[in-house]
């Protein structure tokens, strides 16, 4: 365990596993969908370090047998297993209490994320609705793009079933949480350890919202360099689609994010106190219907939602221009599940 925690290197994950080594309810199941994919496949790797789970459950349309009998080796607690194909999504979903989704295409060079909705909206839906079927308490955490449309499908096939909780629903943007607070510390010298700068709004271009007046520490940027600052947190995912050149987009970071964000719901469902983690989620703040902002999580997913805070005027600008972006995203996402 020394290796992992060092190789983790970083605050949220070596942490958790830290606190809860002697915690009594190290007994979470978590399913990865996707499993088998470039996030999928070092996401469960993450997670597979951790004490705080006992079954680590992957499902994919190909290779699960693979990744499963391959992690399946790591000498940490968590029992492995692979599901492959719609017939073993039962069997992998029945007991969760967190489902980690990243299946679906991604981007290549060219590409937004809502040209991705017309093969992942699909994806997202039929695996929801086995979610909503057969671990409908389980906390969802939706990475596959695009998030601002993929969220509220998930949220409609819950309804439709009859088991929707909006408080145990998140579309996972922590990815642009990590990459505010590294290039922050970066252009400022500080320690990104104990750097913390919120993003709120959707997961796509505009709509990602760094609010740089409320990082922690302070920082202060002139106003080319804050502009500078804001656009890269935006088009970080296309920088990195850039650069992998056709290869597809952010995985590793991704997968960092990923596991971050699901070790932080195993910890609020444990009982541990003050864990935040900004999402994209329903939400009444905004005329957007859905809206990432900080949230405390519990026991039961959503305890409070923290809003926005005071802003700047220029985020307050950012807000005002992104909402007609996130509103078309959300009502594509509920047309879809309405329509099929
Ligand atoms: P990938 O192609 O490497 O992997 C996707 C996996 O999904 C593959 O293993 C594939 O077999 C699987 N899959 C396809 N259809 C499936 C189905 N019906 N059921 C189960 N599994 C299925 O892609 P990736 O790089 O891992 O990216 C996955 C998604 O995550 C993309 O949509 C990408 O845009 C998104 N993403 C989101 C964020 C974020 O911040 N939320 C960050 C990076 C990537
Ligand atoms: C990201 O932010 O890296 C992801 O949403 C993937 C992408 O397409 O940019």
């Amino acid at each position: 365990m020394a290796f992992s925690l060092k190789a983790l290197a970083s605050r949220n994950l070596s942490r958790s596993v830290r606190q809860f080594s002697s915690s009594t309810q190290n007994n979470a199941k978590v399913a990865v969908l996707g499993a088998s994919g470039g996030i999928g496949q070092p996401m469960s790797l993450l997670i597979k370090q951790s004490p705080l789970v006992s079954h680590l459950a992957l499902y994919d349309i190909a290779n699960t047998p693979g990744v499963a009998a391959d992690l399946s080796h790591i000498e940490t607690k968590a029992k492995v297993t692979g599901h492959q194909g719609p017939d073993e999504l039962q069997e992998c979903l029945e007991g969760c209490s967190i489902v980690v989704i990243p299946a679906g295409v991604p981007r290549k060079p060219g590409m937004t994320r809502d040209d991705l909705f017309n093969t992942n909206a699909s994806i997202v839906k039929t695996l929801a609705e086995g979610c909503a079927k057969y671990c409908p308490k389980a906390m969802i955490g939706i990475i596959s793009n695009p998030v601002n449309s993929t969220v509220p499908i998930t949220s409609e096939v819950f309804k439709a079933a009859g088991v929707y909780d909006p408080n145990r629903i998140f579309g996972v943007s922590t990815l642009d949480i990590v990459r505010a607070n590294t290039f922050i510390a970066e252009a400022k010298g500080l320690d990104v350890s104990t750097t913390n700068c919120p993003v709120i709004g959707g997961h796509s271009g505009i709509t990602i919202i760094p609010v740089i007046s409320q990082c922690t520490p302070k920082v202060s940027f002139g106003e080319e360099e804050l502009a500078q600052m804001t656009d890269r947190i935006q088009n970080a995912g296309t920088e990195v689609v850039n650069a992998k050149a056709g290869a597809g987009s952010a995985t590793l970071s991704m997968a960092y994010a990923g596991a971050r964000f699901t070790f932080s719901l195993i910890e609020a469902m444990n009982g541990k106190q003050g864990v935040i983690e900004c999402a994209f989620v329903k939400s009444d703040l905004t005329e957007a219907t859905y809206f990432a902002t900080p949230l405390l999580l519990g026991p039961n997913g959503i305890e409070k939602n923290l809003g926005i805070g005071t802003l700047s005027a220029y985020e307050t600008k950012l807000v005002k221009d992104c909402i007609e972006e996130l509103k078309k995203n959300i009502k594509k996402g509920e047309d879809f599940a309405a329509n099929n």
